[in-house]
């Protein structure tokens, strides 16, 4: 089972690039499936429905998010019907939506969890709880599970590879926007990256205009956060390749598509 995920889609820039490099992904890397971080996709605040189901038609799977969920009011509208949408796990349990989705893919079932980290964030319930609960779950159908851990600190995000490594498949850090160059797999068998980064604007902060950034930096004044739209553009991810019959992961690659990397 060979999965491609695609770190944090931000604004226009990221979902031209997602439409443009998936099928040429696709074609290079074969992964019988694909998940992509919406979180930011809709200007990079939340998601909306037609970008949800773009996303599937452009050939996603799954679609994972994270502290920017509730950022388009619509959500509410559409998230108990977007079946194929998952948003973090650890949210208090009466907001809406779901936190694990079971795929099948061509007879074969992957569990894909969405959690969220604590640390700088907002005190959500314990990730590591949840994560025994939804593993437990995912465990009766499936050997195949996947983790979007969408967090800030990487201490927190390396925790949770640990804790789960040799019970899931797969660790993938999402939510700060740079990816790191410490894809490994762990002793017992889970690939690892404590973030596979974003996708979108690259001449831009974390894909923000620059200059409102800076201004914040120097100022403390409030400022207008509003996505690069006119810049180059970048895609991020990785594709990690899992053993069937065990679960255990063989392989893990980064993606990384700019200009000073250019896809090949
Ligand atoms: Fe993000
Ligand atoms: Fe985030």
């Amino acid at each position: 089972m060979k999965i491609l995920f695609i770190g944090d889609v931000v604004g226009s820039p990221g979902r031209e690039m997602v439409k443009e490099y998936l099928p040429r992904l696709k074609e290079k890397y074969k992964p019988n499936m694909t998940i992509i971080n919406g979180e930011n996709a809709a200007s990079g605040k939340g998601i909306t429905e037609k970008i949800y189901k773009q996303f599937l038609e452009w050939g996603a799977q799954v679609i994972t998010m994270g502290n920017h969920t509730w950022d388009k009011k619509e959500i509410f509208e559409f998230i108990e019907d977007a079946k194929y949408m998952i948003r973090p796990a650890n949210f208090p349990e009466n907001n809406p939506g779901k936190g694990i989705v079971f795929i099948n893919v061509n007879g074969t079932e992957v569990a894909v969890i969405n959690l969220q980290g604590r640390t700088f964030l907002l005190p959500n319930e314990d990730p590591f709880i949840v994560a025994d609960q939804l593993i437990e779950q995912a465990k009766k159908r499936t050997n195949i599970i996947f983790i979007d851990f969408h967090a800030e600190a990487t201490s927190e995000k390396q925790a949770m590879g640990w804790y789960v490594d040799g019970r899931v498949s797969a660790v993938v850090g999402t939510h700060t926007h740079t990816q790191t160059a410490d894809e490994r797999i762990l002793s017992n068998g889970t690939a690892y990256i404590t973030d596979a980064g974003m996708t979108g604007p690259y001449d831009a902060i974390l894909g923000v205009k620059k200059e409102a950034v800076l201004k914040r930096f120097q100022t403390n004044l409030p400022v207008r956060f509003e996505i690069d739209e006119n810049g180059r553009a970048q895609l991020n991810g990785i594709i990690a390749t899992i053993d069937n019959k065990t679960g255990r992961a063989v392989d893990i690659k980064r993606i990384l598509i700019n200009e000073d990397h250019p896809f090949l």
